[in-house]
C-alpha cells in the first residue's frame, strides 16, 4: 500500500509539475474503491448534502453529519489523505468556533485537513485554524453555501472588479496559510492567472486545465446523481440505468421466485424429516 500523503507532499506535487487528483467519498465502501485507483485526496464534500442526503442545497447540512460520514471515509480507507468540508454555520461565526469544530474533524473522524469556502472575509480565520495545527484548503469563486448571494450557481470572475477581487483573495489564503484553493466554475484564463500567481495549488471544478488538479463529485463523475448535471462535469459512465435495470431485474426474480436458485441457498445432507412429521 502506497504511504499516507501529507500537506507536504501536496505541495511538492505543483512544485513538480504533478497534477493532484482528488474525489469527493461519503462512505467506507466507494472510499475504499477510490483509494485503489490511486486518487491522491479523497474530500468528504458537504455536496454529501445534496447527492447523499437528499437536501436541495449544502446549507442544511451539519457538523454531525459531515464528522459521521468523514469516519466511514476514514475507515475505508486508513492510507488515503482524506480532507473534510466545514458545513454552513460552522466557521463563520468566529475563528474560536472554527478552530473547535475543526478540531473535531480531525479527532474524531481522523480527517488530515478540512476545507473551507471564502475569501478576503475567511482569512484571519484560516490564520487562526492553520495556528491551531489544523490544515486548510480554501475554495473560492462559486461557493455553493452562499450561491444565493452570487446571484444562484452562475459562473463568477468573469468581469475586470470581481476577477481583481478573486485574485487578491486567493493571494490573501496563501498569505493566511491554506494548502491548496479549490477554483470553483471561474474562466479558464482567470484560474490560469491565479494558479501562476500561487506557491500551493489550485484545485479546479469548472475552472479549466490550467489548475494544477482537479476536483469532481463522484456520483457525478459516475452518472449516479440525475437531479442536476452542471456543465463542466464530464459523465465517465452512466451508472443511474445501469443500476435501475440490474435492480428491476431482481425485483421480477424476486416475485416470479427465481432468485434464490439453487448455486445461493444452502442445503445440507440433515434429515429434517422429524421436524415436518412434529408440525
Ligand atoms: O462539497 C463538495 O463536494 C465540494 C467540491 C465540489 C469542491 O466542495
Amino acid at each position: 500500500m502506497a504511504k499516507r500523503k501529507t500537506v507536504a507532499d501536496i505541495l511538492a506535487m505543483k512544485a513538480a509539475g504533478k497534477k493532484v487528483t482528488i474525489l469527493t467519498a461519503y462512505d467506507a465502501s466507494m472510499a475504499a474503491l477510490l483509494a485503489g485507483c490511486d486518487v491522491d485526496v479523497l474530500l468528504v464534500g458537504d455536496s454529501l448534502g445534496m447527492v447523499v442526503l437528499g437536501y436541495d442545497s449544502t446549507v442544511p447540512v451539519t457538523m454531525e453529519e459531515m464528522i459521521h460520514h468523514a469516519a466511514a471515509v476514514r475507515r475505508g480507507a486508513p492510507g488515503a489523505f482524506v480532507i473534510g468540508d466545514m458545513p454552513f454555520g460552522s466557521y463563520q461565526s468566529s475563528p474560536r468556533d472554527a478552530i473547535i469544530n475543526g478540531t473535531r474533524f480531525l479527532k474524531e473522524a481522523g480527517c488530515d485537513a478540512v476545507k473551507l469556502e471564502g475569501g478576503m472575509e475567511v482569512c484571519a480565520t484560516v490564520a487562526a485554524m492553520v495556528g491551531a495545527g489544523i490544515s486548510v484548503m480554501g475554495h473560492i469563486g462559486l461557493t455553493p453555501q452562499t450561491a444565493t448571494q452570487l446571484g444562484g450557481y452562475k459562473v463568477q470572475g468573469r468581469d475586470l472588479e470581481s476577477a481583481r477581487k478573486m485574485v487578491a483573495a486567493a493571494k490573501g489564503l496563501q498569505q493566511a496559510g491554506a494548502f491548496g484553493l479549490v477554483l470553483e466554475c471561474i474562466p479558464d484564463q482567470l484560474a490560469r492567472i491565479i494558479s501562476d500567481t500561487l506557491s500551493i495549488p489550485t484545485i479546479g471544478i469548472g475552472a479549466g486545465v490550467h489548475c494544477d488538479g482537479q476536483v469532481l463529485v463522484t456520483h457525478d463523475l459516475l452518472g449516479m446523481f440525475e437531479k442536476f448535471i452542471p456543465s463542466f462535469v464530464k459523465t465517465y459512465t452512466s451508472l443511474a440505468p445501469l443500476i435501475k435495470e440490474n435492480v428491476t431485474c431482481y425485483v421480477e426474480e424476486v416475485r416470479r421466485g427465481v432468485f434464490p436458485d439453487e448455486a445461493h441457498s444452502f442445503t445440507t445432507q440433515f434429515d429434517f424429516s422429524e421436524l415436518v412429521r412434529q408440525k
